[in-house]
């Protein structure tokens, strides 16, 4: 059954939102104040890369099922079901998230709404909000008690948003049990497709709900730091963190999925998100239970560090003067989010340690311009690698999976890597006469003869990172 509905926040979140429920046969409004996001969506432009949303978003625009508008007043008219999908970034100079922007809608939306309404959060946000603006909203909503707020938290990957929003793995609902199930049979409606399907569906109070979210993205970042600080101790033991991974992977309970070590986590959801829950603990006088996310963090934070180092060790103890090709900008491949890029960042303070860096990214140049246009960039692998001292890995995109090492013998200066994802199969680079070193393992130039997992271990690793299914 087809429902009308509005989605406030046209961003990663709302605009794959929107495109994903009138995908679904749902009549939809997108709403959101920046009149240029606006054009470019209605234009059927995404203003973002992620496979597959143009397409979604052009087929819904043609139909009709999908608009876009900056009028609140409209939105307030035309559906009596709106969800709430804009950001919530970390507050400047503190671990807090900013929900400005998710007040900034409730304080525009609720004076507008006349009638019965359900408001459903996508956002994440901190435990409580749900409860704080569901109140907010019925003090100003001419609607009063009519208006329930439930949230429906998110958990799209990017590059896989269209996936993740059209066969998540679970849905959630969190909802004000003190009030109605009107919440709760909204959704079961809008939902119904996925439901049919089996996709399982978990009905909460709003607190566990807004939890769910926060926990998800605190233990996926716990298991990349835990297994970059396997790596550490691999560097120390002259072991080799990619075998030990794929080694305890095979436990059931372990699982192999987010056990890649590199150059850690970025981007514009879990490095923030663990923050904003640390803070947020520490609010309701329960920071002690989440004290190890810092450690989380200063592990994460430490991946950068240690590769500029392993860099300067590479060039001979130094990086002023040398020319150094770094291929990924993005925060991950299949994106052009340079949010938190840990490849970026690598690339900055490699950059200020007095080396001429120039990058290739295959999505995220124009992004990176924006936020580092001190660094030069070019438009091949090929020319980024022109008279290079060194070549960094630090996005792990197929292209660069792919590249036939040989293919550069001609412009690099040295045949230097350091594969800061532990992408390439390092006996490949070292036979074309590399000298390679990757992250927490023990494969410098002519060590590491026998390789037991040859000659798949790779593609395994590869297809556990990059698969949808091979999400956990
Ligand atoms: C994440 C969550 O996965 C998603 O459920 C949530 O809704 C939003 O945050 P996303 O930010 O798109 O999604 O990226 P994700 O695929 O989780 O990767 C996050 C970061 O971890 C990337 O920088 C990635 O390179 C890094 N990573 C991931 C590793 O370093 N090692 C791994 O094994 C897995």
């Amino acid at each position: 059954m087809a429902s009308q509905m509005t989605v406030f926040g046209t961003g990663y979140l709302g605009a794959t939102h929107a495109a994903c429920m009138a995908e679904l046969g749902h009549e939809v409004l997108g709403v959101d104040i920046d009149p240029a996001k606006l054009a470019k969506l209605e234009a059927g432009e995404v203003p973002f890369y992620e496979p597959e949303l143009e397409e979604v978003l052009r087929r819904n625009l043609a139909n009709g099922r999908l608009r876009f508008t900056s009028s609140y007043a409209e939105a307030a008219e035309f559906a009596d079901i709106h969800f709430i999908g804009v950001g919530t970034p970390q507050k400047k100079g503190e671990y807090a998230a900013d929900l400005q922007y998710i007040d900034a809608v409730i304080d525009g939306l609720a004076p507008k709404l006349c009638r019965p309404t359900v408001i459903l959060g996508k956002s994440t946000v901190p435990v409580g909000t749900a409860k704080r603006i569901g109140e907010r909203a019925r003090a100003l909503a001419p609607a009063g008690e009519g208006v329930e707020v439930a949230w429906n938290p998110e958990f799209l990957r990017e590059g896989y948003a269209v996936h993740d929003t059209l066969h998540p793995d679970r849905l959630v609902l969190g909802i004000d049990r003190t009030r109605s199930r009107r919440a709760e049979e909204v959704v079961r409606v809008i939902y119904s497709q996925l439901l049919q399907e089996g996709i399982p569906f978990l009905v909460t109070d709003l607190a566990t709900a807004e939890l769910v979210k926060t926990a998800a993205n605190s233990f996926l970042a716990t298991k990349i730091s835990f297994i970059n600080a396997m790596a550490e101790v691999c560097e120390a033991a002259d072991a080799d963190v990619t075998v030990l991974a794929d080694a305890i992977g095979y436990d059931t309970r372990i699982g192999r999925l987010f056990l890649n070590a590199g150059i850690g986590f970025g981007g514009g959801c879990l490095p923030k998100d663990i923050r904003a829950f640390m803070a947020r603990a520490g609010e309701l006088g329960a920071d002690q239970a989440l004290t190890f996310l810092r450690e989380v963090d200063n592990i994460n934070m430490r991946r950068r560090t240690r590769v500029v180092e392993l860099a300067r060790d590479m060039v001979g103890g130094s990086l002023l003067g040398t020319r150094v090709a770094v291929l990924g900008a993005a925060f991950k491949p299949d994106s052009d989010d340079v949010r938190d890029s840990p490849a970026l960042n690598i690339a900055g303070q490699v950059q200020l340690q007095g080396a001429s860096v120039t990058v290739y990214d295959p999505k995220a140049i124009e992004n990176s311009r924006k936020l580092f246009p001190t660094l030069d960039y070019a438009a091949t692998a090929l020319d980024a690698c022109r008279g290079a001292d060194l070549l960094l890995i630090l996005t792990e995109w197929t292209e660069f999976q792919e590249l036939d090492p040989a293919s550069l013998h001609p412009v690099v200066r040295s045949r230097t890597v350091l594969d800061g994802r532990n992408c390439l199969d390092p006996g490949e680079w070292m036979r074309a006469g590399w000298q390679y070193r990757g992250i927490g393992r023990n494969c410098e130039s002519g060590r590491r003869q026998h390789d037991p997992f040859e000659p798949d271990k790779f593609a395994v690793a590869r297809s556990f990172f990059n698969t949808s299914e091979g999400k956990q």
